[in-house]
């Protein structure tokens, strides 16, 4: 952990299922989906078998939640152009702020 770190995990009998987390990267050392110093880069994961059941959005969602509490003002991911899971990010409020060879940038207002 880091601080500004703040993520949720979905277990079953001590399983871990899917995990959703976001942290704070600077100009200098960041990946694509970075959009200022202020806004922490969110990450998700589901495992195979338990996809396309509803974990991945209620995770997202509780992050968005943990996030807002933490007093964060948005988060921002990036996703390759062709992955079904921007259709998620869309539903679930994460508006394109660029699009290019290297990926989408989206960003959810808290
Ligand atoms: C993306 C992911 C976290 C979503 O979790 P989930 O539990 O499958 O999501 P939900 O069931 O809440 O929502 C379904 C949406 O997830 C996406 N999805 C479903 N299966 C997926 C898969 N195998 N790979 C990527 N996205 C998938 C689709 O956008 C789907 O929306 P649709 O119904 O409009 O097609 C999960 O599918 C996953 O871990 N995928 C592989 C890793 C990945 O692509 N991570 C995101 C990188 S930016």
């Amino acid at each position: 952990m880091r601080p500004g770190d703040v993520g949720v995990v979905a277990e079953s009998d001590g399983a871990l299922l899917g995990v959703a987390f976001c942290r704070l990267f600077t100009s200098d050392d960041h990946g694509h989906g970075y959009v200022d110093d202020e806004t922490p880069e969110v990450a998700v994961a589901v495992a195979e078998g338990y996809r396309g059941g509803g974990l991945g959005a209620r995770l997202l969602n509780e992050l968005a939640e943990a996030a807002r509490r933490a007093g964060f003002l948005q988060l921002s991911l990036s996703v390759d152009s062709g992955n079904p899971a921007r259709r998620l990010y869309r539903r679930l409020g994460y508006r394109t702020v660029s699009d290019d060879e290297s990926g989408v940038r989206m960003v959810l207002a808290l």
